[in-house]
């Protein structure tokens, strides 16, 4: 922690407690220093006159009904019908870094599919010594490890190339989850079957009816990819792959296959529908490039945002956001109020982890003016997370996948805010 740091978390303090002082919420501006006494604080309230719920009323517990706006949402017009669509992670309302499956976005080419663990196969065959069928319970006789990974749709912010689009960073950043996984490595279950030399990649699909069959090179294969069991703890919920799922740590979500069935050990790519048409993305100059198969490094301020507006006035601000990168962790995040022109390194809540989401705070004073709200991360390799600009001007307009630019939210005087562009 710098001294800078601790110098206003001091004033910080000092601030809260002259407001405390004055009264529950009198941490606004200018808020009268009212000796009004508040009955949350001097009258009995029902709920320390009666008994609360006793233990089983909720073998499983579900959140409280005052979040229950906490939920992922869709948005009717991007998909003709619900079975092939996507929804969206309640970003701007979630803080830490861990994502509950209950409101983790789900992405379903033919609809969630309900496959019981007995009825579970995953076959191994292609240029293996021995082809091999496992149960559920074979799996489970492997060594296993644990992982903590974000899963991000290509098509996350897709919306938002041509322009500023939609109003919530729910919407335009919430194609992604960050999770721990339980799982055993491919790389131990490919060595169980042997791969032949000239095995080079494995073509990996699904037991739903879209299969989303997905090619993986070999090095990727045998170097982090899991087939996962548990996230979060317990089994894997049933839209996101129950009993067994692909985990591909910083590629693109599409080669998670969910309802994983076979692992096809191939020479050569296979080339399936869905990676020859849409999993390419149209440059500026009219080519298209193939394969983008990392998420370049990318961040976004979920609060103050449009569905987090300020509530409060002015004075303390904390401003919070997520960082992640498909090539590594996250080393740096900045922070702009207005618009790219001046930046301050926001605090890492906890280093970056590999291919995780890292969550960041600027714990600053807002003086009740307009801001440009932007953040941009950094990643190990160097890289920088690119303005819109700059990635227009290499990728042109027509794209629809990788849109990882720095994204602005204009936070009005009011405390509210809406999606916009700088130049
Ligand atoms: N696997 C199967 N079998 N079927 C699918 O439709 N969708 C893919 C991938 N794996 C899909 C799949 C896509 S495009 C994404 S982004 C991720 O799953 C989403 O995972 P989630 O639904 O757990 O968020
Ligand atoms: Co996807």
């Amino acid at each position: 922690m710098s001294e800078t740091f601790k110098g206003k978390s001091t004033s910080r303090r000092a601030f809260l407690r002259g407001a405390a002082a004055a009264g529950a919420g009198a941490i606004t501006a200018g808020a009268a220093h009212s000796a009004t006494p508040d009955p949350l604080i001097t009258e009995p309230q029902p709920w320390a006159q009666g008994l609360g719920e006793g233990v089983d009323v909720t073998p499983y517990g579900l959140p409280i009904k005052f979040e229950s706006d906490v939920v992922r949402r869709n948005v009717d017009w991007l998909t003709a019908d619900t079975i092939s669509s996507i929804n969206f992670t309640p970003i701007h309302a979630l803080d830490g870094t861990i994502t509950p499956q209950g409101c983790a976005f789900e992405r379903h080419h033919s609809g969630a599919i309900e496959l019981a663990k007995e009825d579970y196969r995953l076959m191994i065959n292609g240029l293996v010594d021995t082809p091999l069928v496992f149960s559920y319970a074979d799996l489970e006789r492997f060594p296993r490890e644990n992982h903590v990974y974000f899963c991000e749709c290509a098509a996350n912010t897709g919306m938002e190339w041509a322009g500023a689009q939609l109003n919530g960073a729910q919407f335009t950043h919430g194609m992604i989850h960050n999770m721990e996984y339980t799982g055993v490595s491919l790389r131990t279950i490919l060595a169980e079957a042997g791969v032949k030399p000239e095995g080079k990649w494995v073509y990996v699909e699904g037991a739903d009816a879209s299969s989303n069959g997905r090619s993986i090179p070999m090095e990727k294969a045998l170097d982090d990819v899991l087939v996962a069991f548990k996230a979060n703890g317990e089994a894997l919920r049933k839209e996101h792959g129950y009993p067994v799922r692909l985990v591909v740590p910083g590629w693109e979500g599409n080669m998670w296959v969910k309802w994983l069935r076979r692992i096809e050990v191939t020479d050569a790519a296979v080339q399936s529908r869905e990676e020859t048409s849409k999993y390419t993305d149209t440059l500026e100059d009219g080519t298209s490039r193939k394969w983008t198969w990392a998420m370049d490094a990318k961040s976004v301020v979920t609060s103050p945002s449009p569905q987090a507006p300020i509530t409060h006035g002015q004075g303390p601000l904390v401003i919070t956001g997520l960082a992640w990168s498909g090539r590594g962790a996250i080393t740096r995040v900045d922070v702009s109020k207005d618009g790219g022109k001046t930046w301050e390194t926001a605090r890492l809540a906890k280093p970056g982890e590999r291919m995780a989401l890292t969550r960041f705070y600027l714990d600053t004073t807002w003086d009740g003016n307009e801001m440009l709200l932007q953040s941009r991360a950094m990643d190990e390799t160097g890289y920088v997370q690119p303005t819109k600009t700059q990635l227009r001007d290499v990728r042109g307009l027509n794209s629809i996948y990788h849109n990882n630019c720095i994204q602005t939210w204009w936070v009005k005087p009011n405390g509210e805010a809406e999606n916009v562009e700088v130049s």
